[in-house]
């Protein structure tokens, strides 16, 4: 199959070193002038040794090819990144959304009414150590499932990426899974940017309270939601990703570090719009979105 693959980002990246395995793989970058890239991927199995990938970039007769196109950017870049391919994207053509957090699937529906729109939700880690390095840093469920009725007939997209890159399931209800991994980056994502550490350290008993107090909140609105849980089911859930992902720099820690523009309010944000709709307070949801607008505030003065 021909796919082209819409952000250069570690995840987009990881996909595109993993599709290239067996299909075509072209990329489309913000720097639209680029023709070419370059990946030196690791494995995560440190006995396969690292290879290196070179993919085409910015080629509107690919684009125009393409089988699939997969949506790698940020949630807030997803209107721009629709913007930039649509015209050149062939009506029928599936389109995969793979970003954190929630909140741009209106958007992307109506920008997209043409095509097979699928959201997909992974817990895959990848990290760019520079402009040419990439590490599958650590495995994890991908899901994938449809957004719109001409979606559901690509179920079989699941059963492809899953042999390139496993484990991939379909679900029939995206929100589900998308609504768990929000669950998890509302509890990971703000205190390992604030606190300026790695995963691992949430398991220490100095974070139990707030953590505990996120998870219930977010377990409200997910339960208003029409997705019922409770706290103790998601902080189990956190606790697996702290555990599975120790050693990791969250991306909201790296996206903090770096001064980039966080996902704060595709994840937190997101969370205290829908509570705000059903009347739920989210006071401890709250504060960390404000300290994390802090320090995006802050950027400019240093
Ligand atoms: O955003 C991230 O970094 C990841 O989604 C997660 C699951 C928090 C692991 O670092």
């Amino acid at each position: 199959m021909k796919f082209t693959i819409v952000g250069a980002g570690a995840i987009g990246r990881l996909w595109g070193c993993k599709l290239a395995e067996k299909h075509q793989v072209q990329f489309w970058t913000r720097d639209s002038t680029a023709t070419t890239l370059s990946v030196d991927f690791t494995p995560l199995d440190s006995g396969q040794e690292l290879k290196t990938y070179h993919f085409d970039t910015n080629n509107t007769v690919q684009l125009k090819a393409a089988n699939c196109v997969l949506i790698t950017v940020k949630a807030f870049q997803v209107q721009q990144a629709i913007t930039d391919i649509t015209p050149f994207l062939s009506p029928g053509i599936p389109v995969i959304i793979m970003h954190n957090g929630m909140g741009s699937q209106q958007l992307a529906l109506q920008l997209l009414p043409d095509n097979p729109l699928l959201y997909a939700t992974t817990a895959q880690g990848a990290f760019r150590a520079d402009n040419l390095l990439l590490n599958h840093t650590g495995l994890g469920q991908t899901w994938i499932g449809a957004l719109n009725p001409a979606g559901t007939a690509y179920k079989h997209l699941a059963t492809l990426l899953d042999q390139v890159l496993a484990p991939c399931q379909w679900h029939d209800d995206i929100n589900t899974p998308l609504w768990q991994k929000l669950a998890i980056n509302c509890a990971i994502n703000p205190l390992t940017a604030i606190h300026q550490c790695r995963n691992g350290a949430l398991a220490k008993p100095e974070f139990d309270s707030q953590l505990d107090q996120i998870c219930n909140e977010v377990a409200l609105v997910m339960t208003a939601e029409g997705y019922p849980t409770r706290g103790s089911n998601l902080r189990n859930l956190a606790n697996k990703v702290i555990r599975a992902t120790a050693e990791n720099f969250s991306s909201m820690n790296q996206d903090i570090c770096q001064q980039r523009t966080t996902e704060i309010d595709y994840i937190t944000g997101y969370l205290i719009a829908r509570a705000e709709a059903h009347q739920i307070q989210v006071p401890v949801n709250t504060r960390v979105w404000q300290q994390i607008k802090q320090l995006e505030q802050n950027y400019n003065d240093q």
